[in-house]
């Protein structure tokens, strides 16, 4: 196939390493000739990325594939191309489910596509690549083609160490492996200095593993990226209570760059649920570690994962749950039911309760959840708040803006008409619709930019998993 002029679309399921993953796909596309599509019916080449995390995920490929089928009845030559968990989980067999995929590559292959299609031509057969590479192909290339949209996602690791029973990840993605000091410094360099990003994200199944199998950490890790001119902010995804050490707690206190936001699952209240589900931890530690990440860092705001109905969890367990997100007061939690994944260890235990029960209960919890979130965006009214700008919008003669602040709430606000995406600006909290915020920027002396009524358009939490 002659590259030149052709379009892809890349359609991403799942977590932020996904993300990150379709940023790499994307970027080694684009240095082929390739240019992206946000019409699927314009594409010559369509990528999907799955998730295998929960069952659902995988069933909303399985409808995006038939549907796909059908268009392909009608444009014959476009390829389809199945990225990610789900293509490294089920392999060879999502072929004979899937006749008409032209491709099929794991997470460790995110770079090879290119290479990939090549062989597709040679041999106009389906090829199947996914299995666990060794670190030279596996993270996104130290210089991208692809211009990241808002913050960079900067992949340090991949994998997981923690075999927690209900997770397919170790499955999936393999043991933990660290990317060189050195790759990461060039990405990150990259993305400020050439891109003119001001926010970085680092992401990784469990990004305080970084360094176990070298002679680095995580702390280390964030002092050394602290010394990139121009970068204001760093933020990283996804953290596991059991390596949240005291050093990790203290780069928030003396690291202005650090954003004081954490996402820390824990998954359960319950010690009973969480022994079953070989976190590692019970729920004292963990509140041990939230204390010592507050007195660290009195701002700082956390956030959580939560499943709900794993097999054997009683009303007190459950309300075990509930009591911990109380009185942690996160700012905010996503939360699961239960599903059973193969070749888990957790299909050892009867998934026994019954599924009214796992809804009534992500019912109850996601309410508490909603009004906590909301308390939290409600201490910040009337505060002013350093807003990195994402978005912008002409809106009649005003300028209105999309932005987070540094413990990522969204914001909305008009901004004076120079203003522009990337920029830090300051904004006066001004209002809110439930718990989405509004504000007026203030200039350096003063003088408040201000709009009658402004509405959100935007999704309100940006790093929800997308699945
Ligand atoms: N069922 C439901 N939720 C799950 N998660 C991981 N595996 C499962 C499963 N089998 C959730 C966990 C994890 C988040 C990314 O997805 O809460 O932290
Ligand atoms: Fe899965 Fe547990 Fe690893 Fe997270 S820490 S990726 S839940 S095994």
């Amino acid at each position: 196939m002659g590259q030149l002029d052709q379009k892809v679309f890349l359609k991403t399921f799942g977590c932020q390493m996904n993300v990150s993953d379709s940023e790499t796909i994307l970027s080694s596309l684009v240095s082929e000739g390739f240019s992206e599509t946000q019409e699927v019916r314009t594409a010559d080449l369509i990528v999907i990325n799955t998730c295998s995390i929960r069952e659902k995920a995988e069933h909303k490929l399985r409808s995006m594939v038939g549907r796909l089928m059908k268009m392909k009845t009608l444009k014959p030559n476009v390829k389809i191309a199945i990225a990610g968990c789900m293509a490294s989980r089920a392999g060879k067999s999502l072929i004979k489910e899937l006749p008409g995929v032209a491709i099929i590559f794991g997470p460790d292959q995110v770079s090879l596509l290119p290479h990939l299609l090549k062989e597709h031509e040679r041999t106009q057969k389906p090829v199947v690549k996914s299995n666990f590479e060794d670190e030279a192909v596996l993270f996104n290339p130290d210089h991208r083609t692809y211009q990241a949209k808002t913050s960079g996602f900067v992949s340090i690791m991949k994998g997981c160490e923690h075999k927690c029973t209900y997770c397919i990840v170790p499955l999936t993605r393999g043991v933990e492996k660290s990317r060189p000091l050195q790759s990461i410094l060039n990405e990150v360099q990259f993305l400020v200095h050439e891109q003119g990003l001001r926010e970085i994200m680092l992401v990784g199944q469990n990004v305080n593993g970084y360094g176990r199998d070298t002679a680095f950490d995580f702390p280390k890790l964030l002092w050394r990226l602290a010394q990139v001119p121009n970068l204001k902010r760093i933020r990283f995804m996804t953290s596991h209570p059991k390596d949240c050490s005291q050093d990790l707690a203290d780069c928030f206190r003396d690291i202005p760059e650090i954003s004081p936001y954490l996402h820390l699952p824990v998954q359960s209240g319950s010690n009973d649920v969480l022994r079953r589900m070989k976190r590692g931890h019970q729920h004292e530690q963990y509140r041990d570690r939230i204390d010592m990440l507050r007195e660290a860092q009195p701002r700082i705001a956390l956030s959580t994962d939560i499943i709900v109905g794993f097999p054997g969890e009683t009303d007190r367990d459950f309300q075990d749950t509930l009591d911990l997100i109380t009185s942690v007061e996160y700012d905010f939690a996503f939360s699961f039911i239960y599903s059973e994944r193969p070749n888990t260890p957790a299909t050892k235990l009867k998934d026994d309760v019954p599924l009214s029960e796992k809804k009534a209960r992500l019912f109850e919890l996601q309410k508490i959840i909603r009004e906590l979130s909301y308390k939290k965006s409600m201490t910040l009214l009337g505060t002013t708040q350093e807003i990195l700008i994402t978005n912008l919008k002409r809106e009649e003669d005003a300028l209105v803006a999309v932005g987070h602040t540094d413990t990522y709430k969204l914001v909305k606000a008009v901004v004076p008409l120079d203003t522009q995406v990337q920029d830090l600006i300051q904004v006066k909290i001004t209002n809110h619709h439930e718990s989405r915020l509004f504000g007026e920027s203030i200039s350096p002396l003063g003088y408040t930019h201000t709009k009658g009524h402004l509405s959100y358009d935007t999704p309100q939490h940006p790093t929800a998993p997308l699945q």
